[in-house]
């Protein structure tokens, strides 16, 4: 017995010992891989001349990019704090990812807001309402009474936003939950899709400077092709886009990797070849060709027509209202839609994302102004756009001057969008900007739909709850005196004292 205990003994010393030594010899083997591919990349690297930190410190200077771009991902979770990151801050993105998901929020304890100057406070009534004296609220039209208009369900609305700078899903997503949520769509410049279509919403068809859908080969409107997209009635309004906020002055810009056969087919562009709109529309190089298209679109398209512009030289805003005014009221568009100089974008040059076009916070009292002014206030609908994504910022807009507020940011982190900033490389990791099918299976039209809803539902109601504390019905009410200013050393000032009302001249 005991000899047989002692040969199991050295049997399993000597199993041991040959586990240990294959271990030994794997371990030797990869570290001699290591040490080869150290050495291969070492000589790529000093003789490469691009990269002059790979070439000063090859092999480690590899890691710099590796590092850079974990510290990009590390940051939104670890370190950056609730109200700092850029464009949108954490505390913005979960409360609509929140509201998406629940349709309301409380938040604890006390605000976390720090109030510096610039920052926007309402000014609350001493008597609000009693819920049961609100009265209903019936959102502005939109046109002309007797000849084209369009009564819309909601004051806030989903921003353009085209089929190719967003995924089908999230185009389908936007569709049925702007059906179940009362609100329009806009196409985007992209031209209509099936999938705008799918979920039955009203629909605004943007018509971008390339006029996709509804373009001759020259880039000029072709009538016909506008009148048979508009027989479908879920179209109410169709909007000519001078300019978008991100970059103003350049055309919609799609990258290669983003179109598709569908997409090209849609579009009628080439396939797998960037879509490049034109700067401007060719038809419109002054304010009289633009009152022309205007007309001939509304006359096409039998349906309300507007621009969307970002305000920079402030005269040509005078300039074009005084055109107006000469031709008389029928010349003017329906509405303006007025984007902010910070507003977003699938895909811009820095320099014009950063720097080019003034921010709504300025242009939108400058525009009410300059309407009030030309006495054309009651004609041109305004509807705002630029980070005015939770309800707070959007009450600010309503208090200077704006009958419609858009977002688009704010309905794309209500389709779970987590600011990854890949919008332009077709690798968004949630599925809302890119059309890789593996990314897109991600993003569930249905469910994402219901948050589409409860965004906008949520958004509608909150702006009602801060009208009702400043003792008026609805945000159509909400006046420049309801907004204050933090000024320097804590006190505040009313909008109304910084942008005084005008009268007509
Ligand atoms: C992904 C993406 C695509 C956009 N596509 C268009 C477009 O096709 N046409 C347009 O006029 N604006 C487009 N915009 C601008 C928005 O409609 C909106 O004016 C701007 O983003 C400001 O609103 P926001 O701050 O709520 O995003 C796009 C914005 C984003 C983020």
């Amino acid at each position: 017995m005991k000899e047989k205990n002692e040969s199991m003994m050295e049997l399993i010393s000597q199993l041991a010992m040959s586990g240990l030594t294959v271990f030994a010899v794997l371990f030797l083997m990869l570290l001699g891989v290591l040490v080869l591919t150290a050495i291969f990349f070492f000589f790529i690297d000093i003789a490469q001349s691009k990269d002059s930190i790979r070439r000063n410190y090859p092999v480690l200077g590899r890691f710099r990019h590796f590092f850079s771009e974990l510290g990009e991902f590390f940051r939104q979770y670890f370190f950056a704090m609730d109200r700092e990151e850029m464009p949108f801050n954490r505390a913005q993105r979960d409360w609509i990812d929140i509201v998406s998901k629940t349709g309301s929020r409380t938040v604890p304890f006390g605000s976390t807001r720090n109030l510096v100057p610039g920052s926007v406070i309402f000014a609350n009534g001493m008597f609000p309402k009693l819920d049961e004296e609100h009265t209903i609220h019936v959102p502005k039209l939109i046109g002309e009474e007797g000849s084209y208009s369009y009564q819309p369900k909601s004051y806030f609305n989903i921003s353009a936003m085209s089929y190719g700078s967003l995924s089908r899903p999230a185009i389908k997503a936007l569709s049925y939950g702007a059906a179940m949520g009362q609100c329009w769509l806009n196409t985007g410049e992209g031209g209509v899709s099936p999938y705008h279509l799918e979920g039955k919403c009203d629909l605004v068809y943007q018509l971008g400077t390339a006029k996709f859908g509804a373009r001759n080969d020259d880039g000029t409107l072709n009538e016909e092709k506008l009148k048979k997209v508009c027989e479908n009635e879920q179209i109410k309004m169709i909007e000519l886009k001078l300019s978008q906020g991100a970059k103003p002055g350049k055309g919609g810009i799609l990258p290669a990797a983003k179109v598709t056969d569908e997409i090209a087919e849609i579009r009628g562009i080439p396939k797998g070849e960037p879509a490049i709109s034109p700067n401007r529309h060719v038809d419109a190089k002054n304010h009289e060709e633009l009152l022309d298209l205007i007309a001939k679109t509304r006359q096409s398209a039998q349906r309300p027509v507007g621009i969307k512009m970002v305000l920079g030289e402030l005269e040509s805003l005078d300039s074009f209202l005084a055109a107006i005014k000469k031709r008389g009221l029928a010349s003017a568009p329906d509405f303006i839609t007025l984007d902010s100089g910070d507003g977003g974008t699938g895909a811009a040059p820095m320099p014009l994302i950063d720097t080019m076009g003034l921010t709504i916070r300025e242009s939108l009292p400058y525009t009410i102004d300059a309407l009030e002014k030309a006495g054309l206030r009651d004609r041109i609908r305004v509807i705002a756009t630029g980070k005015l994504i939770t309800s707070a910022e959007a009450a600010w807009a309503f208090c200077a001057g704006a009958d419609f507020v858009s977002s688009a940011r704010g309905f794309m982190f209500a389709l779970g969008c987590i600011q990854a900033m890949k919008c332009n490389e077709n690798t968004c990791p949630t599925g809302v900007t890119t059309h890789n099918r593996r990314l897109q299976r991600g993003l569930d039209p249905q469910n994402k739909a219901v948050r589409v809803m409860n965004y906008a539902k949520t958004m509608r109601k909150e702006l009602r709850m801060i009208s009702h504390s400043c003792g008026v019905d609805h945000p159509n009410q909400l006046t420049r005196d309801h907004a204050m200013i933090i000024q320097l050393a804590g006190r505040s000032k009313k909008l109304s004292e910084i942008w005084p009302p005008t009268l007509p001249s």
